[in-house]
């Protein structure tokens, strides 16, 4: 099992989208380890963006993450990393396909409305970013065994 980290960002918070965007996410099997809604000190967003540091869109984003409250989540499925990026769709929203959160819910691309981890890495760092006291939860589903198939053996 593999964990990631989705954020929605500030205007999906303001736009009412979080019970949306995380209803999307549960309903395709991915498992909510972790839960917080937050206003983002400078500081965190500028460690979060850190690689994005120096790009012309970076002022942008710290600015825009800082804005208004942020709803972290940690999620946990059988690749979940590129499942969650799979069901949120492309970076800019007008290029992202029908049926993804950002080609359903977005037009623009400073709006688009989530962030998630890209990487196994990433995925790690941000984790212990967001959720820096480790209060992430391990606990079973009944309903997983109709979720996650076993891998036929041989
Ligand atoms: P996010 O997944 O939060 O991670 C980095 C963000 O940078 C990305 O979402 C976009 O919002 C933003 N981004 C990426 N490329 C560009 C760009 N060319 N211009 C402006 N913003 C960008």
């Amino acid at each position: 099992m593999e964990r990631t980290l989705v954020l929605v960002k500030p205007d999906g918070v303001q736009r009412g989208l979080i019970g949306e965007i995380l209803s999307r996410l549960e309903r395709k099997g991915l498992k909510v380890v972790g839960l917080r809604l937050l206003q983002v000190p400078r500081e965190m967003a500028e460690r979060h963006y850190a690689v994005h540091a120096g790009k012309h869109f970076y002022a942008g984003l710290v600015e825009f993450i800082t804005s208004g409250p942020v709803a972290a989540l940690a999620l946990e499925g059988p690749d979940a990393i590129a499942t969650v990026r799979r069901v949120v769709g492309q970076t800019m929203p007008n290029e992202a396909a029908p049926g993804t959160i950002r080609g359903d819910l977005g037009i623009s691309g400073l709006r688009n409305l989530i962030h998630a981890s890209d990487a196994a890495e990433t995925a790690v760092f941000e984790l212990d970013l967001w959720f820096p006291t480790g209060d992430l939860l391990d606990y079973p589903r009944a309903v997983d065994a109709w979720i996650v198939a076993e891998e036929p053996e041989g």
